[in-house]
């Protein structure tokens, strides 16, 4: 699997910035910035050779959209499906929740294009509406899945906050071998991770979990105080949230820690070439 290298996804993140700073501060569900970053993240993806959807729903009386790309090819009866929410809360442009998962899994996306990558498995990659309203995007998408559909997703990776200022380094614990597969990314890097407690059932990756698919993830830290045994660990700062501009108007580009930006989303492509690359080791 490529390198994913930190600039390129904080490019992506500057364009979000951008949108927010067009469009009221903020990429909030029914808000004109939440359109204008499904519209830059689909413009990518179509240039770069995907076939796009987007997915109108309404909740909060306001028009929700789910942007859903494919990579042509790959065994379509076996699907690999990495997603991330792209609204914003309407206090800020949301950056690090969520444009830091929205752009590391588009950049991976896009690497898998650029490297001309032919997968055993299909790809499929998706970006969420309306997560801060209650996950409703994801769940509409789950919901509207015939269940003949939902049987064929090997796997769903969900990657909500993966840059967090003062960052940790947390796996989704729900699935064990997918669990496993992070976890052995990391330490063969040396970093150690702990699996994720914070986040349980609070993002896109429930509805996805509650239809029996497999889930798995990685967080970097919300509004959780860090340990001194986790600084001990990760670096950073005792006693401060892992991010504490968690759903607030700080939440901009500053709000990011570059080396878990691009160390994480290193990992998702790490785990999207292995789970779809065919061999013992990928999951059944
Ligand atoms: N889903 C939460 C949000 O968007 C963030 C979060 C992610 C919290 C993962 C905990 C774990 O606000
Ligand atoms: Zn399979
Ligand atoms: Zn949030
Ligand atoms: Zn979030």
């Amino acid at each position: 699997a490529p390198e994913i290298p930190a600039a390129n996804v904080k490019a992506h993140l500057d364009q979000l910035q951008s949108i927010a700073n067009a469009n009221g501060g903020n990429r909030a569900h029914g808000r004109s910035g939440y359109k204008a970053s499904l519209d830059y993240v689909k413009s990518k993806l179509d240039a770069a050779g995907y076939t796009t959807s987007v997915q109108q729903f309404t909740t909060g009386g306001a028009t929700g959209y789910n942007l859903v790309a494919d990579w042509p090819g790959g065994d379509p009866n076996h699907v690999v499906f990495a997603g991330s929410h792209l609204d914003s809360v309407s206090a800020g442009p949301g950056i690090n929740d969520n444009g830091s998962g929205s752009a590391g899994v588009l950049e991976v996306a896009l690497s898998v294009a650029k490297s001309g990558y032919k997968p055993d498995k299909h790809l499929r990659f998706g970006w969420w509406g309306a997560e801060e309203l209650g996950m409703r995007g994801s769940s509409y998408y789950v919901n509207q899945l015939p269940s003949g559909e939902r049987s064929k997703i090997d796997a769903y990776l969900n990657f909500d906050m993966i840059g967090s200022p003062n960052p940790g380094y947390f796996v989704y614990g729900y699935d064990a071998s997918l669990k496993s597969l992070f976890e052995d990314w990391f330490t063969a890097r040396n970093i150690a991770t702990e699996v994720d407690t914070e986040g349980d059932g609070r993002s896109d990756h429930a509805p996805f979990q509650q239809a029996g698919i497999r889930v798995g993830g990685l967080f970097s830290g919300a509004d959780y105080i860090k340990t001194a045994e986790q600084a001990r660990n990760w670096g950073g700062t005792a006693g401060r949230a892992f991010d504490a501009c968690y759903h607030r108007s700080c939440d901009t580009t500053s709000n990011i820690d570059d080396k878990a930006l691009g160390t994480n989303s290193t990992a998702i492509a790490g785990a999207v070439w292995k789970l779809s690359g065919g061999g013992s080791t990928t999951p059944p």
